[in-house]
């Protein structure tokens, strides 16, 4: 498997699509925080992730996600993703993005590429552990996030 990006840019400037499910029962949300590296030997990504998301409640039943990214034509669709909740309407449609299998997960047609994630870990973060200013600039009232660690079993190029 061959991923080349800058890791420090790629999901902070670029964001990408968070998914998990299958194409006929899924959510999906922008995300921009996570991290790519090396844990147990295996290739990984970290994302984190708000219990307040409906996102959420896939990512805990599900075995496998999905993280996607996009050219820039869809930053729009994306902030869709980032700002609508799949609660309340069908973001998919309002974003203009069509929801296609990817492995054992949902991705979507309009991706450039896909990682194909199985959950390997999963630890609420500890707001005794993190600095003062960043839970007075991050957080407030909001709930913590959880944090996903997942294999990437496969990488979908279009
Ligand atoms: C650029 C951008 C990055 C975001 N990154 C994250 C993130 O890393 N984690 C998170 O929990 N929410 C993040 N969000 C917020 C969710 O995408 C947003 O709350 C979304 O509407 C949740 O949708 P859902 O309720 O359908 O899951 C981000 C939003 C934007 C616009």
């Amino acid at each position: 498997m061959d991923f080349t990006v800058d890791i420090f840019s790629k999901l902070d400037k670029e964001w990408a699509l968070l998914a998990a499910g299958s194409p006929e029962d899924h959510n999906a949300m922008t995300v921009s925080w996570g991290g790519m590296g090396t844990l147990w030997g295996k290739p990984v990504v970290t994302v984190y992730v708000r219990p307040n998301r409906h996102t959420y409640g896939y990512m805990e039943r599900e075995e496998y996600f999905t993280l996607s990214f996009y050219p820039e034509q869809y930053r729009k669709a994306l902030s869709v993703m980032g700002s609508k909740s799949g609660r309340d309407c069908d973001k998919d449609a309002e974003a203009g993005l069509t929801a296609v299998k990817a492995g054992e997960s949902i991705g979507y047609k309009e991706a450039e590429v896909t990682l194909v994630c199985r959950k390997l870990y999963h630890s609420d973060l500890e707001a005794d552990k993190i600095p003062q200013e960043i839970i007075d600039y991050c957080y407030g009232s909001d709930p913590i996030h959880r944090m996903y660690i997942g294999e990437v079993v496969d990488i979908i190029r279009r």
